[in-house]
């Protein structure tokens, strides 16, 4: 078992922390946040994620995790350090490495045995090579230390899961002596290791998520054609995943992709190609599309309804998917403030995102309009002009097509997510717009 030290405690490094200590590895997880570290050493988890908590106090109890500002002592004799510190997406579209250069630093000023500083955080190709250079200039003590790329794969809701039964853990290394090493930390998860080099690992996370991104981007623009054609995007959708060349999953139509990582890391491998003179037009149309996703309902509603002003707007979901507390890049994020700016006196409901959404926007007034939140999907439809369907939560899904018609003034549907049949919310007398099927 190893001696392991993670920097930063977000999803990426937290999850795979706690995941390292469940499989016996003996784990410090670092974070500058004094009262973020408490919280944890309480057995709180600063993100929601579904059996984290659990894990974190059954090895914290059992003396396998623990959580500190103290860097140095995390990283003086840990025979690896993984950083799952953040990589912000930067106006021009790269990724902003300042975090990495920390953290890289802290650890060549601290190390006092030989150590492996392992990547987790998505960097752009070419990113560790700098890192371990970096670290050979501010080094202090005559050790080695070598860099490794073990890129990350965790969806949020699930990332739990996601570690501990990945379908692949890719390790990008450039000695026998590094790949050994992260194949042993490994070992106990009984997972199928792909080993490459260290460039190779840090495209294999750039070109998986942006070739997801991509598929989504992909069924929206053709759900997009399918609504002008007649045809029905879920049929396609089905009709298509029987290809298993094609697969079942990420064939979702909808409001357009958004979290950390979909948007970030199609902007970065954009970038990355621009500064190698090269154009990647798949991506960029992946970009755009997106973009043009977003609003798209709400453009479909502002045609049909002229204004918002002084009109009841229920938004249905917050977050960018469900099981998320996660509001970056969602699509609510598009769409609320063009709905405050036309005058909306909005009842927003989300079952775990809208503390956080508050904190953007206040409830009560804001410019022309309004915004409350509510605890219930049926108290944001009541006497309602309007819905939109932001998020797919169990919560909403449990609305029945019956309730939106008793409960809304206008039984006025923009769906973003599918949730309904089309026929079931025809027959309860809804009028009823979705993504790539009949309106
Ligand atoms: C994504 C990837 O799925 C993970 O494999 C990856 O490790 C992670 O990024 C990362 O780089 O850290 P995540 O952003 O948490 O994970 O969430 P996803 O479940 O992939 O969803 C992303 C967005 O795509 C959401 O807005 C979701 O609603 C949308 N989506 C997903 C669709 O619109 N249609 C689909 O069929 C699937």
């Amino acid at each position: 078992m190893y001696k392991i030290a993670v920097a930063g405690t977000g999803y990426v490094g937290l999850v795979a922390g706690v995941c390292f200590a469940e499989k016996g590895h003996q784990v410090t997880c670092v974070d500058i946040d004094e009262e973020k570290v408490e919280l944890m050493r309480s057995g709180v988890s600063p993100i929601f994620e579904e059996g984290l908590e659990e894990l974190m106090q059954k090895n914290f109890e059992a003396g396998r995790i623990d959580y500190t500002i103290d860097y140095r002592s995390a990283y003086k004799d840990a025979d690896a350090v993984f950083l799952g510190v953040g990589t912000p997406e930067k106006p021009d579209g790269s990724a902003d490495l300042s975090y990495i250069a920390t953290v890289a630093r802290q650890v060549a000023e601290s190390v006092e045995n030989d150590c492996l500083v392992v990547v987790k955080s998505t960097v752009p190709v070419g990113t560790n090579d700098k890192v371990e250079q970096f670290i050979q200039d501010f080094l202090v003590n005559d050790v080695k230390v070598e860099v490794a790329s073990n890129p990350e794969f965790l969806a949020q809701g699930s990332a739990v899961h996601d570690t501990l039964y990945a379908e692949r853990i890719i390790i990008g290394t450039e000695s026998e002596w590094a790949e050994n090493m992260l194949k042993k930390i490994y070992e106990p998860f009984h997972l199928p290791i792909v080993p490459v080099n260290r460039r190779s690992a840090e495209m294999i996370k750039y070109a998986s998520n942006d070739f997801l991104a991509l598929k989504i981007s992909y069924m929206n623009d053709i759900a997009n054609l399918c609504e002008l054609v007649g045809a029905d995007i879920q049929d396609v959708a089905e009709g298509m995943s029987f290809d298993e060349r094609i697969g079942a999953k990420f064939l979702n139509a909808g409001i357009g992709f958004g979290g950390s990582c979909f948007p970030k890391d199609t902007q970065a491998l954009d970038y990355l190609a621009k500064q190698n003179g090269y154009e990647l037009q798949t991506v960029k149309a992946a970009i755009d599309v997106n973009k043009k996703q977003k609003t798209l309902l709400y453009k479909k509603a502002s045609n049909r309804l002229i204004t918002f002003n002084g009109l009841k707007v229920a938004v249905l979901g917050l977050t960018f998917k469900p099981g998320t507390d996660d509001l970056r890049e969602a699509p609510s994020l598009s769409n609320v403030p063009l709905l405050l700016e036309q005058g909306a006196d909005i009842y927003a409901f989300d079952p775990v995102g809208a503390d956080n959404f508050a904190n953007l926007y206040p409830e009560g007034p804001i410019g022309q309009g309004s915004i409350t939140y509510v605890q219930k999907p049926q108290e944001a439809l009541q006497d309602a002009n309007v819905c939109f369907i932001f998020t797919e939560w169990g919560e909403v899904k449990g609305v029945t097509p019956d309730q939106y018609k008793k409960l809304m003034r206008t039984p006025l549907v923009y769906d973003g997510r599918n949730i309904y049949g089309v026929e079931d919310m025809k027959r309860a007398g809804v009028e009823y717009h979705s993504i790539g099927r009949e309106p």
